[in-house]
């Protein structure tokens, strides 16, 4: 029987979020009803409300969770009810190009929900990044739920649904950070001061922050960074190149998504070095370079997607890591808060007063 439930909805381009009752069905085929219980609070869920993702109206927001999953449908065998979950916004097909290819990342195909759930009138919900999690309960496909050692705390879990697993996958996986490498990461928000704690998990030598403001320089030291640069005061690409010997990090990690961050980053690296773009642009930004240094500069340049993650693999590895006390997850959540003070949130989060504000339900 369908239930009803409470959820966050952005209900129109820049207008307040506000709570709704929220009508959820039960799964379908292939499909699970998880209890939310720990959901944090991203940029993109903003971008959302801000109308920047589409105009799909209402939004159900939240996408970042962690919860048990409360029923499944038919043909569901990965998980079962009383599971203690991952959402994940990425459900792999496994039989398309990508991941055929071993690329599952990228897959093109991803089997996300339908969007089934709806206000008590009847108007359809969408979720935010096909999952809504900023509910008591949602619908997801039984394919974006992992399976997690359920010791840790669920305002911990969720992160890695999105923006830590962003950072920490851009060191790990897509920047392939190596013991004794020296790492640059520029822009030490969540996802870069993610990007600095898998970096230091990878065993880099030289973990160098990157920010403009010194809070933030701040958390990353705490995080693992060894050296921090406020690229307000000094040139960056300067200071990164004396601080390796003159010849810039063996990787780089964007984590801003403006041009004169990549610039940096492109510069910043050692001649054969790699750059990971983790930092989303807008559509209408544009970086000029002499083609000379394209070609003159060898290495790689790489984008990340989501860390270029296997929910599979790398939640339960992380979480692991997590219980160990080998990795801090806990450091990223700067304060829990209940689902009426996500307007909140997002104000405080503009501001950069937090790296991450956890709705707990
Ligand atoms: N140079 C260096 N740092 C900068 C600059 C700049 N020109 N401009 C902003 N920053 C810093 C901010 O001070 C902040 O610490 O970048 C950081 C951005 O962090 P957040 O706003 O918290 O964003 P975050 O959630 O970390 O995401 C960063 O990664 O996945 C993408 O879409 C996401 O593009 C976004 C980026
Ligand atoms: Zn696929
Ligand atoms: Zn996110």
């Amino acid at each position: 029987m369908a239930q009803e439930v409470r959820g966050v909805i952005a209900p129109g381009k820049d207008e307040p979020v506000r709570i709704e009752t929220v009508v959820v069905p039960d799964p379908g085929p292939g499909e699970a009803v998880v209890r939310v219980q720990a959901c944090g609070v991203c940029h993109t869920d903003l971008h959302y409300k801000q109308g920047g993702i589409g105009d799909d109206f209402p939004f159900l927001l939240g996408h970042e969770a962690a919860g048990v999953v409360e029923s499944v449908g038919d043909g569901v065998t990965d998980v079962e009810p009383g599971d203690f979950v991952v959402l994940n916004w990425r459900a792999v097909c496994g039989k398309c190009r990508a991941c055929l290819r071993g690329r599952p990342w990228y897959c093109f195909d991803t089997h996300n929900a339908k969007q089934r759930m709806t206000l008590t009138d009847g108007t359809e919900l969408s979720p935010a990044l096909g999952i809504g999690a900023f509910a008591e309960k949602t619908l997801v496909a039984a394919g974006q739920c992992t399976k997690v050692d359920p010791a840790v705390a669920p305002q911990v879990a969720g992160l890695l649904g999105c923006g830590v697993m962003a950072g920490i996958g851009a060191a790990i996986n897509t920047g392939n950070v190596g013991r004794g490498d020296s790492v640059a990461v520029i822009g030490c928000g969540g996802v870069g001061d993610a990007a600095v704690a898998g970096s230091r998990l990878a065993g880099a030598a030289k973990i160098i922050a990157v920010d403009i403001d010194d809070r933030k320089l701040e958390t990353a030291r705490s995080m693992g960074a060894t050296h921090t640069v406020n690229s307000r005061e000094t040139d960056p690409v300067e200071a990164i190149r004396e601080l390796t010997g003159g010849f810039g990090a063996d990787v780089v990690i964007e984590a801003v998504g403006r041009p004169e961050t990549y610039r940096q980053a492109f510069y910043a690296r050692d001649l054969a070095g790699t750059v990971v773009l983790v930092g989303v642009p807008t559509p209408e930004m544009k970086l000029e370079l002499p083609l000379l240094d394209v070609f003159g500069r060898g290495g790689s340049l790489k984008s990340s997607w989501y860390g270029d993650c296997l929910p599979s693999r790398d939640f339960p590895m992380l979480i692991d890591l997590h219980l160990q006390g080998r990795l801090d997850l806990g450091a990223f959540v700067t304060e829990t808060i209940q689902l009426d003070e996500v307007e909140q949130a997002f104000e405080r989060m503009h501001r950069g007063d937090v790296l991450r504000s956890v709705v707990v339900l």
